[in-house]
């Protein structure tokens, strides 16, 4: 898969694109990601990005001609169909199932806007797609493209080297993730949960799930409103006094 990410500060996503799993995914050939320069397509000396809003107005508008010259000189370097993402606080919010329809393309053009955005021309010929992180403003859309590019990264095939480990992280079902316990036995008094210790894989299964579930209810009980489970999980949820909670909680939702 190809990242392309368009900004005019290149020097800020180095460091985060060379640790970790990011890392060993560039240097498998899992993945390409691509940091153009905004300003290699200015056309005046001083390399002009953006400029002052019509109409007057705080703060500056990143100017449409070096973004679509940047697209178009990226489009031109493949013949594989390419997705370009505006990153915006006004976009769709990100999650879990974007990530997951973002794993399916070839190729994602991701545009960082500075200042007060882009020109709105601008993203109504080029953008196909416009994302939030979240309900807060960032001085620019790098960190906001870094998220995207680590998240859809470890849904890619062959990148975790766990193969499972991405089913089973919070929000791969509509549940959080159960507690997760290493050495030592005891820390600071407190002791691992003893069905971990014991090696019995049914009931460290039906006890994780339980937890998941638990701990949903807890944080996130919104959650639970879309999810289902299956006969086996109705009996472990009902063996667990959990089950009236979660339908008290299905039924509020769909009265
Ligand atoms: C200071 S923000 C501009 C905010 C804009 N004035 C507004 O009110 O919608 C500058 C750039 O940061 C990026 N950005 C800021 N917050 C973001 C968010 N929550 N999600 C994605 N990108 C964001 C966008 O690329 C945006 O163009």
């Amino acid at each position: 898969m190809i990242f392309e990410i368009l900004t005019i500060f290149p020097d800020l996503l180095n460091s985060p694109l060379n640790e970790g799993i990011l890392r060993k995914a560039r240097l498998a050939g899992k993945i390409d990601i691509r940091i153009t320069d905004i300003r290699d397509f200015t056309e005046d000396r001083h390399n002009t990005t953006d400029d002052r809003p019509f109409g007057g107005g705080e703060g500056m508008v990143m100017k449409p001609e070096p973004l679509a010259r940047a697209i178009e000189h990226a489009r031109a370097a493949s013949q594989d169909e390419s997705k370009v993402v505006l990153l915006t606080p006004q976009g769709r919010r990100y999650n879990q199932s974007i990530a997951r329809e973002l794993a399916q393309q070839l190729r994602i053009i991701l545009v960082c806007g500075r200042y007060e955005g882009v020109d709105e021309r601008f993203r109504a010929a080029y953008c196909d797609d416009e994302i939030s992180i979240g309900d807060f403003i960032l001085t620019g859309g790098e960190l906001a493209a870094m998220i995207i590019v680590d998240s859809v990264t470890r849904l890619l095939p062959g990148v975790l080297g766990c193969t499972d480990s991405a089913d089973k992280d919070t929000f791969s079902r509509n549940l959080l993730k159960h507690p997760q316990y290493t050495r030592p036995r005891n820390f600071q008094g407190m002791e691992v949960p003893e069905v971990l210790l014991e090696g019995n894989h049914g009931e460290i299964r039906s006890y994780r799930f339980i937890e998941a579930v638990r701990r949903t209810i807890e944080r996130r009980p919104e959650l639970l409103r879309q999810e289902t489970f299956s006969p086996a999980e109705i009996k472990l949820l009902k063996k667990n006094d959990l089950y009236t909670v979660v339908q008290q909680i299905q039924d509020n939702h769909n009265a």
